[in-house]
């Protein structure tokens, strides 16, 4: 949002550059994408002792990280038909505390992990139906989601409308602060001797005998590196070089968000709260994020009055006195979405090439596992099982089906 600046928009100038690679060496690995998935990887790789450069067309994680929720949402968000989505949800979440308590440690920089949990409201008898029955489906995959009626509701947040017909509430579905993580990220990143280049956009993948061994970037110039890891978000796609079937499915799905602010000493809501048309994130700050629009638009930017009206109205209907409170910006991001909106993690039909994208309206839950999981795999330590449903050769798998 345009009051805050993005905490690295020049080359970072590392206390430990000496951990970089040297101007004449390639390094072992070259990121594309400076989002929190792509910091995250850089990250545990220089833990690996590897040399990374990581590439980003504009400012560190100034694309859907900073405009993200923040949402921790792997219970409440559960679809039927995305099971291992859900289990993948369920590892990142258990992951989180130590993932927020050492990016904390090592920077110094809070990261606004919150516990207390979302509220699914129910506006209306229908809605309210609607959500029990979805409750059974969760509770068959052992999530802890509870009913309450509207009383329990109101005595938990007094400013919701007293009209409602009750909620869902599920006590494991958290949120974090998602520019304070992308701060932390960039520093420990830049600490650890990433070799961070923003406003570095790369023109191509170089595949040699059908293996990817660098980048080239707008200018022409080359970077070889050992791997390849296209952790470009919704631009993962758009990035020429690979042959048409190792280029990951990915589109971008924008979405508008309103920031509000609150009082921080009375503010109007303490939990993460879902409604039918929009979601609520309290800050600590006293920020209210009111997000988001679905919109197939591919990269439009555009702030639209429906949009806006849309959330607003949404938000309104359950949350009558958000009419008062100032709106401080509107943002547009743009969620990388997949064929089956599930990410694609794991190794290419092209040797040396790795994927971390299509986390569509995951990025920040899966944040953690996206990163030990794809270092573990360029370090050569193996594939976590935990990603092992989501390479990219389920797509030919299902295209041959
Ligand atoms: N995860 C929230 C969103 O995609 O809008």
């Amino acid at each position: 949002m345009a009051a805050e600046s993005h905490p690295y928009s020049e080359s970072t100038q590392s206390e430990s550059a000496s951990a970089r690679p040297a101007p004449d060496r390639a390094p072992d690995v070259v990121v594309i994408g400076a989002g929190v998935c792509g910091l995250g990887i850089a990250w545990r790789l220089r833990q690996r002792g590897l040399a990374v450069t990581m590439l980003d067309k504009g400012a560190v994680g100034a694309a859907a990280s900073w405009v993200a929720g923040g949402m921790l949402a792997a219970c409440a968000e559960a679809e039927p038909g995305e099971e291992e989505l859900v289990r993948l949800g369920r590892h990142a979440q258990a992951m989180w505390p130590a993932f927020a308590a050492e990016l904390e440690a090592a920077t110094g920089v809070a990261v606004g992990l919150r516990s207390e949990g979302t509220l699914v409201v129910a506006p209306t008898a229908d809605e309210r139906a609607r959500l029990l029955h979805h409750h059974a489906f969760q509770k068959s995959l052992g999530l802890t989601l509870d009913w309450l009626p509207p009383s329990e509701v109101r005595r938990r947040e007094p400013h919701l409308a007293a009209s409602l017909a009750g909620a869902m509430f599920s006590p494991e579905d958290h949120q974090v602060e998602t520019r304070s993580l992308v701060t932390a990220l960039a520093r420990v990143a830049a600490a650890v001797g990433v070799d961070l280049r923003p406003h570095t956009a790369v023109a191509r993948i170089v595949v040699d005998n059908g293996r990817a061994t660098g980048v080239e970037l707008a200018d022409g110039s080359r970077i070889a590196a050992g791997t390849v890891v296209l952790a470009a978000g919704a631009w993962s796609r758009g990035i020429e070089g690979l042959p048409p079937a190792a280029r990951p499915p990915v589109r971008p799905i924008k979405g508008q968000v309103i920031a509000l602010t609150m009082d921080p000493a009375a503010p109007l809501l303490r939990h993460v709260l879902w409604a039918p048309g929009c979601y609520l994130v309290p800050r600590n700050d006293g920020q209210l994020i009111l997000g988001a629009t679905v919109e197939e638009k591919g990269f439009d930017t555009a702030i639209t009055a429906g949009g806006i009206f849309s959330l607003l109205e949404a938000a309104w209907r359950v949350l009558p006195a958000i009419e008062e409170l100032p709106i401080v910006d509107t943002v547009v991001g743009h969620r990388p979405g997949s064929r089956d909106d599930a990410p694609i993690l794991g190794v290419s039909e092209v040797p040396g090439l790795v994927y971390a994208t299509g986390h569509h309206r995951n990025g920040i839950l899966l944040a953690p596992v996206t990163a030990d999981a794809i270092a573990r795999l360029v370090a050569g330590e193996g594939t976590d099982p935990a990603i092992a449903a989501f390479g990219m050769e389920r797509f030919a798998a299902k295209a041959a089906a």
